[in-house]
């Protein structure tokens, strides 16, 4: 097939997985933005967010085959000299918060790797990551210097982390390798062949805190769609408090606690419409070539019938105590 024409049948079937359903994310008016910082924020830690947040596939490095534009690309999209700092923040979380085409001013990116997929991040984390963009020139050599340096030493910029965002970190970490890996598994072989790529269990996780807290992630669900990731009952309490809570219109934060002498931390999955079209209705959202597809592979499954926002289940993020 010629190269322009298939790239072009395979951005169709990609963002149709994305764009499963009508829009529905919120749109962020300039006042709604938390204050603008204007302070120089401890660099290491906005580095550390991009490193566990965006760079699985904003990679800055060469090498590796890309899955997306290295951020200094989408910087030159949004920044101009005229540009002021709210409105590059604002464009840049609206993009987050709502991938869609509509929203997108890189067509050509959209093209060539297919729409970001909607994840779900925290809003200040997102804010201090877009402030920092737009204060820094993530294309110099001066960056790629700070960059180096942080990769060599990142651990001991970790320490000081609270166990909940340290279980945060490893948990975003996972998720934006999930997404990597089915983009690129949708990309190669459609929605239907990509069905065996929402696994966690394959990922490696590197952060190096991780490494040396000895960290063990996992996804378990009260309506599962492999057996193993069944959630026990201790789970499945958390499960049902966080559903009620958001039915109340309440907060639910994550939950860490200690057991047998490690720190335990437990964050809620929520569906939003990237996961529509392997858990949302079947035969509407589901077609049937996928449906068959994960029938043979889960002849049990029941984590079908979701709708966007609704809790899928959750991480349980096991550390050593520091
Ligand atoms: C799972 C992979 C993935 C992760 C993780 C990811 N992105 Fe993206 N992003 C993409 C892809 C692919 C594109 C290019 C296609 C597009 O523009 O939608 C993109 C494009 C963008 C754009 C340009 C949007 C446009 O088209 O106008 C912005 C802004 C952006 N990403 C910001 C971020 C930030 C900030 C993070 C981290 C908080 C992040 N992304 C994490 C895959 C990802
Ligand atoms: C291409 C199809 C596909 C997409 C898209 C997809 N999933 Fe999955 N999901 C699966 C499959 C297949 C499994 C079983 C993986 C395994 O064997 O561990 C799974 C498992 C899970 C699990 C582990 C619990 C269980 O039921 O086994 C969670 C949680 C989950 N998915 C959440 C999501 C969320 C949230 C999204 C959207 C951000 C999403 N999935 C998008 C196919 C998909």
């Amino acid at each position: 097939m010629n190269t322009v024409i298939k790239i072009v049948a395979l951005s169709i079937l990609f963002s149709s997985l994305l764009l499963s359903c009508s829009e529905t994310g919120k749109q962020l008016e300039e006042d709604n933005l938390l204050a603008i910082n204007n302070q120089s924020v401890n660099e290491d830690k906005v580095l550390s967010l991009l490193k566990t947040n965006c760079f699985n596939c904003h990679n800055p490095d060469m090498g590796e085959s890309r899955v997306a534009p290295p951020l200094f690309k989408v910087r030159e999209h949004y920044y101009d000299e005229e540009t002021t700092k709210e409105e590059f923040v604002v464009a840049i979380i609206n993009f987050i918060n709502n991938p869609t085409e509509e929203n997108s001013i890189m067509p050509g990116a959209v093209r060539n790797f297919g729409l970001m997929p909607k994840m779900s991040f925290k809003e200040e984390d997102i804010q201090l990551i877009a402030e920092y963009l737009y204060d820094n020139d993530v294309s110099s050599d001066e960056w790629y210097a700070k960059w180096e340096g942080f990769k060599k030493s990142p651990a001991s910029t970790q320490t000081d982390l609270s166990y909940e965002d340290l279980g945060r970190n490893i948990v975003n970490e996972t998720k934006s390798n999930i997404g990597k890996n089915l983009m690129k598994a949708v990309k190669e072989r459609g929605v239907a062949g990509a069905v065996e790529f929402c696994n966690t269990r394959a990922i490696p996780i590197t952060d190096s805190m991780a490494v040396v807290l000895n960290t063990k992630v996992k996804r378990v669900s009260d309506k599962p769609r492999n057996p193993i990731n069944t959630a026990n009952s201790e789970e499945i309490a958390y499960i049902d408090g966080w559903r009620k809570a958001k039915a109340n219109g309440e907060k639910y934060p994550p939950k860490v606690t200690e057991m047998e002498n490690k720190m335990v931390g437990y964050y809620p999955i929520e569906i939003n419409q990237t996961c529509l079209k392997c858990h949302g209705i079947p035969e509407k959202q589901i077609n049937t070539e996928t449906l068959a597809n994960i029938k043979k592979l889960y002849p049990n499954d029941k984590a079908t019938g979701y709708a966007e926002g609704d809790i899928r289940g959750i991480f349980v993020v096991e550390m050593d105590k520091k």
